[in-house]
């Protein structure tokens, strides 16, 4: 993967600091379907595994996370020394492709939160982390695959003849206790042709009364529809158990903002 924010773990964190609508979202399933072992895709700096792991400490349940980038691992591993010694001791921790990865210890819940699947491009690599998926789980055992909704508009002003691309400032973030501020700038143009939507953000980092810190961040981005994300679940052996809109279990509608999908493998094969 090139340069992008995930070079820089601390600043993607801060990049989602107050970001708590799909951890507890996440925690409330593990709550809901009390999984024994659990699966998260693409966890990065653990934003979302870490406090499932606190969670875990109730419910019974082992966490593992993987993800292809050391550094937002090391990032990970980092935070997870200041969890409490019982949740650290659910937690484990490794590098790994969400297309290829497999365990010989199956799970019965696995997670791909925060739109991660928008990194895998070709639809050879998203079949196969479907069928990676499948073939991690036990007979019953749920995967739940969470993507941005199509922001239509935002591409539509994208392909305006000559192209225009809009620049949103669309995160100012400080950090609660340290002073550092981080400030992203982005534009997106929609490739209909790929399905994809070309991503440049611009980031300035403020660390206290110093000059900003600037760097780039771009990204390709796989453009999800909720019908495809349906295919993808059925032809590589789910049924789809839940389809939600938001992370309070809404439905999806028309304005939702996320499509969130859980399938289920079939209890015997
Ligand atoms: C948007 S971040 C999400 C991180 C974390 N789940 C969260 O919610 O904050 C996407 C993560 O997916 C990882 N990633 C992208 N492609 C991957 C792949 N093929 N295999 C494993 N991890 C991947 C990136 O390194 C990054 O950490």
């Amino acid at each position: 993967m090139p340069d992008t924010i995930y070079t820089r773990p601390e600043q993607y964190d801060l990049e989602h600091e107050g970001d708590d609508l799909d951890v507890r979202f996440y925690r409330a399933l593990l709550e809901r379907y009390r999984p024994r072992r659990v699966l998260e895709l693409g966890c990065g700096s653990g934003r979302v595994t870490l406090p499932m792991a606190e969670t875990a400490v109730r419910t019974g349940a082992d966490i593992v996370g993987i993800d292809v980038n050391e550094q937002m691992l090391g990032q990970a591993r980092a935070k997870a020394e200041a969890l409490d010694p019982r949740a650290r001791g659910r937690l484990t921790l490794e590098q790994g492709d969400i297309t290829s990865w497999s365990s010989s210890t199956p799970f019965d819940f696995v997670i791909v939160p925060c739109s991660t699947l928008c990194h895998v491009l070709s639809l050879d690599d998203q079949l196969a982390t479907w069928r990676r998926a499948w073939h991690n789980l036990t007979p019953g055992g749920r995967f739940v695959v969470d993507v941005t909704m199509p922001d239509l508009a935002a591409y539509a002003d994208s392909m305006q003849h000559p192209p225009r691309a809009l620049v949103q400032m669309d995160i100012d973030a400080e950090a609660p206790d340290e002073g550092s501020r981080l400030i992203r700038y982005r534009t997106v143009r929609y490739l209909p042709h790929l399905q994809r939507a070309r991503i440049h953000f611009l980031y300035d980092a403020f660390a206290s009364s110093e000059a900003a810190d600037r760097f780039v961040s771009d990204f390709e981005s796989h453009v999800y529809f909720p019908r495809e994300l349906e295919l993808l679940f059925r032809v590589t052996g789910f049924e789809v158990e839940k389809t939600w809109g938001d992370y309070r279990f809404g439905p999806m509608r028309a304005t939702s903002r996320q499509m969130i999908m859980a399938g289920r493998k079939a209890e015997t094969t």
